[in-house]
């Protein structure tokens, strides 16, 4: 059996601010999708690649990947929202997949080991499992402007992507989400539904390109070389 991977590509990158789709944005010299797929592609546990494209964006999806000689290339249209866009992804997957990962084109620093240990994770069992990364700022619960209380961070965890689930739970979740509020990731989607989600280690460098200092910081990790491991918080 083969493992996919579906890119939400489509957004407009609108907390980024430079008036065009976040995936398609110069990141030292070339777009933050190609840095994504590189990382992806260097994990070696991806056969199938469905990248969902800004609107209209599919021919310059295209021609930004061609060089990168990805196993099985499809490239779809997105919709206006994240999910829509998943959605659109998922219906491009071919039967004979045993893995989904769905993975931000932001997150386009993700190292290939990431990718690995959600795709073990599944295969060994899970329906769904999502990187995750330890709270490092203090949450508190506010109304307004008036805190109402302090969360434990220690119960919390930051999630990231890749995600990974078994095919046949991850479509009918998507069907039973379509209509409702648009969830922010899939994994959600399958906990409404009442299933499991594991958790593997996240990456620190699997940060989400979503304002203009997140850019800054990707530009320097690229520039600065080897980034120093993640100390126990
Ligand atoms: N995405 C998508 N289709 C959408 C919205 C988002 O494919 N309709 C993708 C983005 O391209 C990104 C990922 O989902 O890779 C995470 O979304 P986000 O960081 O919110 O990106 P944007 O929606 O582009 O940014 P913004 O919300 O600032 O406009
Ligand atoms: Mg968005």
């Amino acid at each position: 059996m083969r493992s996919a991977l579906v890119v939400p590509a489509a957004g407009r990158g609108d907390r980024l601010g430079l008036g065009r789709p976040k995936a398609l944005v110069d990141l030292a010299g070339r777009p933050l999708l190609v840095h994504a797929l590189e990382r992806a592609r260097a994990s070696g546990v991806v056969d199938v690649v469905v990248v969902v494209a800004p609107p209209d964006g599919c021919e310059v999806v295209r021609s930004a990947l061609a060089g990168l000689d990805l196993p099985d290339l499809r490239v779809v249209e997105g919709g206006r929202e994240r999910q829509d866009s998943v959605r659109a992804g998922l219906v491009a997957l071919p039967d004979d997949v045993d893995v989904v990962l769905v993975h931000d084109a932001a997150r386009c620093l993700t190292p290939p080991g990431v990718f690995t240990a959600v795709v073990a994770a599944v295969r060994a069992g899970a329906v769904a499992v999502v990187p995750v990364l330890p709270v490092s700022d203090t949450v508190k619960r506010v109304a307004g402007d008036v805190v109402v209380e302090t969360v434990d961070r220690r119960e919390l965890a930051a999630v990231q992507t890749p995600q990974g689930f078994a095919p046949g739970p991850l479509l009918r979740a998507h069907e039973a989400a379509a209509g409702a509020a648009p969830a922010t990731d899939d994994a959600g989607m399958l906990e409404a539904l009442g299933h499991p989600v594991r958790t593997v280690p996240g990456d620190d460098l699997a940060f989400k390109v979503t304002r203009p200092l997140d850019l800054v910081l990707a530009e320097a990790v690229l520039a600065g070389g080897p980034v120093p491991a993640r100390a126990a918080r």
